[in-house]
């Protein structure tokens, strides 16, 4: 197959088998929430500690997860393969793929294990629970954190690290995703419109936009992700 330069995204349901919930799927995060309430700067502001105590639950969960065959996949995939050649861009803000060994990794919808302090904007490591009276490590100030993911209306981060990357990436590969959030959702279309990428789609169903992908494969993460990295694998990158 011989590809050089390879875009990896990954979404929610790629943590579904290591106990993180997904957000759309029976039983999902916004059937249970209202996603305006707990993620959107409007929600923060109506009631911070209501939002801080939704991540505080998801923080205490991630805590008790475990990366599985699918993360360590990607994390082999990345170690055979020459450096910086796989990026992978995810929209998950837990960090299984980093303690399964990736290394190469964007976070575009942030980190559940990150806070911001909203006045100096610095942005530290914080893994215990968040409070309205929670302080700045750096400032001092207090009832300015928040934790540092991207809401509802806010923009995803590094944006033109990640365009670059599609543009320039001959494999794109999207996995556990529903493909119903922009601009990830938007990600294959672009890559499309060069012509000269391959595109896989790996998730449990077809996706929104499953039909834009060249290549489909479905069924639990854990099974399918371990056999497509094989198969590169094999087939040499
Ligand atoms: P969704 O909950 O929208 O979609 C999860 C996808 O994973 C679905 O298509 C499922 O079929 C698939 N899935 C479930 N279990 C799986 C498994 N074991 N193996 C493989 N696939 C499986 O989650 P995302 O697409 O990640 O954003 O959601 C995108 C964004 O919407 C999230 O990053 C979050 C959310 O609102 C923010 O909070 C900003």
């Amino acid at each position: 197959m011989g590809f050089r330069r390879l875009v990896i995204l990954t979404g929610a349901g790629i943590s579904a088998e290591s106990g993180l919930g997904t957000f759309r799927d029976k039983d999902g995060l916004w059937t249970r929430y209202n996603l305006e309430d707990v993620a959107t700067p409007q929600g923060f502001a109506r009631d911070p500690a209501f939002v801080h105590e939704f991540y505080n639950a998801r923080r205490r969960g991630l805590r008790e997860a475990q990366p599985h065959a699918a993360h360590q996949a990607l994390a082999r995939l990345e170690a055979a393969a020459p450096t910086g050649s796989v990026l992978l861009v995810t929209q998950n803000v837990d960090d299984l793929h980093e303690r399964a060994g990736s290394r190469n990794l964007i976070h575009m919808h942030g980190e559940l294990t990150k806070v911001r302090c909203d006045a100096c904007e610095t942005v530290a490591e914080h893994r215990d629970d968040l409070s309205t009276g929670s302080v700045c490590g750096h400032c001092g100030g207090a009832g300015f954190m928040r934790p540092h993911i991207v809401w509802f209306g806010e923009m995803p981060m590094m944006m033109d690290e990640i365009y670059a990357a599609l543009d320039a990436c001959d494999l794109f590969v999207s996995i556990g995703t529903s493909g119903t959030v922009y601009p990830a959702a938007g990600f294959v279309e672009h890559v499309r419109r060069r012509r000269r990428a391959h595109t896989v789609e790996l998730n449990l169903d077809p996706s929104e936009g499953h039909s834009l992908f060249a290549e489909r494969r479905y069924g639990a993460a854990s099974a399918i992700v371990p056999e497509f990295v094989d198969r590169l694998l094999a087939e040499g990158i």
